[in-house]
């Protein structure tokens, strides 16, 4: 496995929606193998393909990183096929918008239908920190940050931030 470089905003590439994935195959299991390695190293719970720029329908989450709850997931072509009216909100990071963190609004329980590195289909029921996770990875994947869901004052606060972050090269 191996540790791949983030895309970190600004960076066109974040804003592109990624392509469905049709064969899963060895090779797609370790690009995905490789998006878990840079998720841990990086102290993240969910890393989607364009975050280390492959625009590709595919994110992995664990909301325990390698702990006594670790359970990584792999989310091929993932789809939200119900959400509630019922919205809860969380303070969200992402590893693409280094240090800044705000509170977002989203649906507080959704089931998502996707399919596994088996090539099984599943559908899972979501709830709480879960929830919030599908849907920030899935909004990667549709070609959006957490940040499109703050104001434009936030989101231009964040953005030069991570670009400062950027020139001085001390981002990682
Ligand atoms: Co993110």
């Amino acid at each position: 496995m191996a540790v791949i470089p983030l895309v970190k905003a600004p960076d066109p590439r974040l804003k592109l929606v990624s392509k469905p994935v049709d064969s899963i195959d060895k090779e797609l299991k370790r690009f995905m193998d490789d998006m878990i390695e840079t998720m841990y190293a990086n102290k993240g719970i969910g890393l989607a393909a364009i975050q280390i720029g492959v625009p590709k329908r595919v994110a992995v989450i664990d909301l325990d990183p390698q702990g006594p709850n670790s359970k990584p997931l792999y989310l091929i072509n993932p789809v939200i096929v119900e959400k509630s009216e019922e919205r809860s909100t969380y303070n969200e990071g992402c590893l693409s918008v280094p240090e800044f963190w705000e509170d977002v609004h989203r649906a507080a329980r959704l089931t998502v239908e996707y399919t596994n590195e088996r090539g099984e289909k599943e559908r899972v029921e979501a709830d709480g920190l879960f929830a919030t996770c599908l849907q920030h990875e899935i909004d990667h994947i549709n070609g959006l940050l957490f940040i499109d869901h703050l104001s434009k004052l936030k989101r231009s606060i964040a953005l030069r931030k991570s670009a400062k972050l950027k020139r001085l090269g001390d981002d990682d």
